[in-house]
């Protein structure tokens, strides 16, 4: 938590006096009448660069008094992507020395300050902790204090700080390493998490999941030798709730591809097949710490996708829990096929709206690279809701068509329909439309595919490869959309 400290005047006097690491953020008419603009003009000409330079790339440098200033030009005309980009860049060389205080000062016109500060709030925030598996290697910093000069009004920082919370739970979990989050430590976790948040949680174990008939998620955990695999539910209460949001999240441990193993290369980092998951997860956190006006059943698909002579083959046909006979095809489109069943028992309660997050296809990667995800929704009008989401948290998303005729693609001979084809076809398509048969029409419901869980070099706001993708954004959504307050 960060503590905040606010003063609307600025001089260079105070900058000077009140941090050792300072970051400006400023428009391009304040800069050369704001703090330390000397020193800034003095290295400027020594770079060849100008001013209006400084909104490509911001500089750092050090003032006589030893302190390190970053310096970054922005301008609310740009999107808050990349502003939020802006931001973490010229925050990463301040934050690389772990400070405990930072003073932030805002040189910009009254009417900007208010949103610019949000930002900042964020930026600093996310990137204030560093993430627990990577702690040993690396100094424990605590950012604490942040000074602000040039503004007195504060963001909602509880809102911030709940997501701050949600997405580095988020990170931290799909950071663990797989043999220290098997489903059933994973479990002993969502616990542990259950008991602290006050979340009633319900578990379907493997032997349930099969007296049941869930054969599409059993058909995926029956390769592994423990039979821990299960679907949680958690769930959140808030008395003065109208509406019922249905999370659902992708939860393989580890992604072997099964039978059709995956080359080493691809292989390698299937620990973090349980991303989707982790960010339905982040966002219930987030929903309550915000202590969000909703309800929230968050259903977690935890698994992991093994070779071995009890594991599933191609050519399997297994029934789903709403009945629908699947043929298998691929071994390694098993996201899906988890999905199916925890779709099912989600839609069954009839929750307002359904989401479900996944690392579900290599194809959304191909399309989009790493840096937005894609969106698929059973309505078109709610996809835009979640574009437009993206575009003001910064967690950017792109609609892709959720058409009836892909669905000819899936046609089997030998039962209902396929898992997914072998053809270099439009598989994240493929997979949504897969997805859809087990969701009920009447519910709105969106399918986010992940691509952008992780980005070299961070992503937006967030410094991290991983970076909580998804979190953001619905929370965005959820302000915007179910609740307006943000
Ligand atoms: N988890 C993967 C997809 C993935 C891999 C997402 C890397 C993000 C990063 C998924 O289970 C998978 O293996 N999908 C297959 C499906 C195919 C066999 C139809 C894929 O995309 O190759
Ligand atoms: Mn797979
Ligand atoms: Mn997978």
């Amino acid at each position: 938590m960060i503590d905040w400290h606010l003063n609307a005047t600025i001089t260079t006097d105070k900058a000077i006096n009140c941090a050792q690491h300072v970051l400006i953020v400023s428009d391009v008419d304040h800069l050369q009448i704001g703090v330390f603009a000397a020193l800034i003009a003095q290295k400027l000409s020594r770079m060849q660069r100008t001013w209006l330079d400084l909104e490509q790339k911001a500089i750092t440098l050090e003032t006589q008094a030893g302190q390190l200033v970053s310096v970054v030009c922005v301008s609310t005309q740009r999107s808050p992507f990349d502003v939020q980009t802006q931001l973490r860049k010229a925050m990463t060389p301040l934050l690389a020395e772990y400070p405990s205080h930072v003073a932030v000062c805002l040189q910009c016109d009254d009417a900007s300050k208010d949103r610019l500060l949000a930002y900042i709030a964020w930026v600093l925030a996310i990137n204030a902790h560093v993430l627990t598996p990577l702690k040993k290697s690396q100094p424990t910093p605590a950012l604490t204090q942040v000074t602000v000069l040039g503004h007195d009004r504060l963001p909602d920082t509880g809102w911030i700080e709940a997501m701050v919370s949600g997405n580095t739970l988020c990170r931290n979990l799909t950071l663990t390493p797989p043999n220290q989050l098997t489903p059933a430590l994973y479990m002993s976790q969502l616990h542990a998490l259950a008991a602290t948040h006050d979340w009633t949680l319900q578990v379907w174990d493997f032997d349930t999941l099969k007296q049941m008939g869930a054969g599409a998620f059993v058909a995926v955990a029956q390769g592994s030798t423990d039979k821990d695999a299960a679907i949680v539910k958690l769930s959140y209460r808030h008395p003065q709730a109208d509406k019922t949001l249905g999370l659902v999240g992708k939860g393989i441990c580890f992604d072997t591809g099964g039978h059709n193993l995956k080359a080493s290369k691809y292989m390698l980092g299937m620990h973090q097949d349980m991303n989707g998951g982790a960010v339905a997860l982040g966002v219930l956190q987030a929903i309550t710490l915000s202590n969000q006006v909703v309800n929230v059943d968050c259903w977690l698909a935890i698994a992991q996708n093994h070779i071995g002579p009890n594991a599933y083959k191609q050519n399997d046909v297994v029934t789903a829990l709403n009945g629908l006979r699947i043929e298998v095809i691929h071994t390694d489109a098993e996201g899906r096929m988890v999905l199916a069943d925890t779709l099912t028992l989600a839609a069954r309660q009839q929750p307002d709206v359904l989401i479900d997050y996944a690392t579900l296809t290599g194809s959304m990667q191909t399309a989009l690279g790493t840096r937005m995800s894609g969106v698929i929704a059973n309505r078109p009008a709610f996809a835009q809701q979640w574009i437009a989401a993206g575009e003001v948290s910064g967690e950017r998303v792109v609609e892709f068509p959720y058409a009836e005729d892909y669905d000819e693609a899936l046609e089997s001979e030998v039962a209902d329909m396929k898992e997914c084809t072998l053809d270099a076809e439009a598989d994240h398509l493929l997979a949504a439309r897969f997805l859809g048969k087990f969701v009920d029409d009447a519910i709105p419901w969106c399918h986010i595919d992940l691509s952008a869980y992780a980005n070299k070099n961070g992503l937006g706001a967030v410094a991290s490869e991983v970076n909580g993708f998804g979190v953001s954004l619905t929370m965005h959504w959820l302000a915007h959309f179910l609740i307006k307050a943000h």
